[in-house]
């Protein structure tokens, strides 16, 4: 998660413009700091005509009061045209930009790919999977604090602002993984809003998207499991497919916590605080208040520890 190791146009047109101020302050800096020593210098008093002072005078005010100025404001327009030009968002591709939906949640990151008819169609959480090789716009927006996007290594960084949408569009040179972060102090878990990036080839991409749009096979088995999720979690979570007649509630969609559809193939848990392994869901469900202080799933004090166990082993099996 560096700013220095640019891996996308904006991104690198804004890790010239940080070299170049750097450059541009320590030169400043010397400057100034040799005139301080020279302060120092050893000097026997002068006497000076009235005459002579005036002349010093006059020096000062158009050095110091025009000149330099004048010089500030010749590099501050120097500067003023990469930055800006690092601001404009990058061109558009041929025909429309992909666009993916990036919601901020305390403390967590929901992601909407948009169907055929602009209705977000596959929903995921913590996980940002992208194309590769073509700008991407990313539209902001926050359920219920103000947080910010940030990839560090792809460039920008956008405030998230509820009821009101932002737009992004940022591209990654090449496929890879990147780490970003929430940079808006949002709450006690702010530094626990961790977001992995995946940047692939337009195809793999494709077929990551088609794969999530298929139809879900009915599951067989966990029973107890699903009953357990019907009752305990699925008001707060979805699960695509999951037989509304097991859920102890009448919402048809529950977004309050992240959609848990392909909870399995994800990388990591609580946004980014465990790594996804075996047992690793069942752990989170019994220790999470430990593991992420504060973050708005509640205690599960109430559930006993093999039904928690048997949650976490069918949601581990949740993948496309
Ligand atoms: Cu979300 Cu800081």
């Amino acid at each position: 998660m560096s700013i220095l190791d640019p891996a996308g146009p904006a991104a690198s047109a804004q890790f010239w413009v940080w070299w170049a101020m750097l450059g541009v302050s320590v030169v400043v800096a010397l400057v100034l700091f040799v005139l301080w020593l020279y302060t120092f210098r050893r000097r026997e008093p002068v006497q000076r005509t009235p005459r002579e002072e005036q002349r010093i005078m006059l020096r000062w005010v158009i050095g110091g009061g025009i000149l330099l100025p004048l010089v500030s404001i010749v590099a501050l327009l120097v500067f003023a045209a990469p930055t800006g030009r690092g601001m404009i968002p990058l061109p558009l591709p041929e025909g429309e930009a992909e666009r993916i939906e990036v919601v901020g949640h305390q403390w967590w990151w929901e992601i909407r790919y948009p169907g055929e008819n602009g209705e977000p169609d596959v929903v995921t959480a913590n996980r940002l999977v992208m194309p590769a090789g073509e700008p991407v716009d990313f539209r902001l927006v926050s359920a219920d604090v103000i947080h910010a996007f940030w990839i560090p290594r792809l460039g920008g960084k956008r405030d998230m602002v509820p009821g009101r949408y932002t737009t992004i569009r940022l591209e990654a040179d090449e496929p890879s993984v990147f780490g970003a972060q929430c940079a808006e102090f949002c709450g006690t878990q702010h530094t626990g809003m961790l977001l992995h990036v995946e940047a692939m080839e337009r195809e793999d991409y494709d077929a990551w998207l088609s794969e999530r749009r298929a139809p879900r096979e009915p599951q067989e088995g966990f029973d107890e499991a699903r009953e357990a999720f019907g009752e305990h979690c699925a008001a707060c979570h979805t699960v695509e497919g999951f037989p509304q007649e097991l859920v102890d509630d009448d919402l048809p969609h529950a977004m309050v916590g992240p959609d848990l559809t392909d909870i399995g193939s994800r990388p990591t848990l609580g946004a980014g605080v465990l790594p996804m392994q075996e047992g690793a869901i069942a752990y989170w469900l019994e220790h999470h208040q430990t593991l992420k202080p504060g973050n708005r799933m509640p205690p599960h004090n109430h559930i006993d520890t093999e039904t928690l166990q048997d949650i976490g082993a069918w949601l581990e099996t949740m993948e496309p």
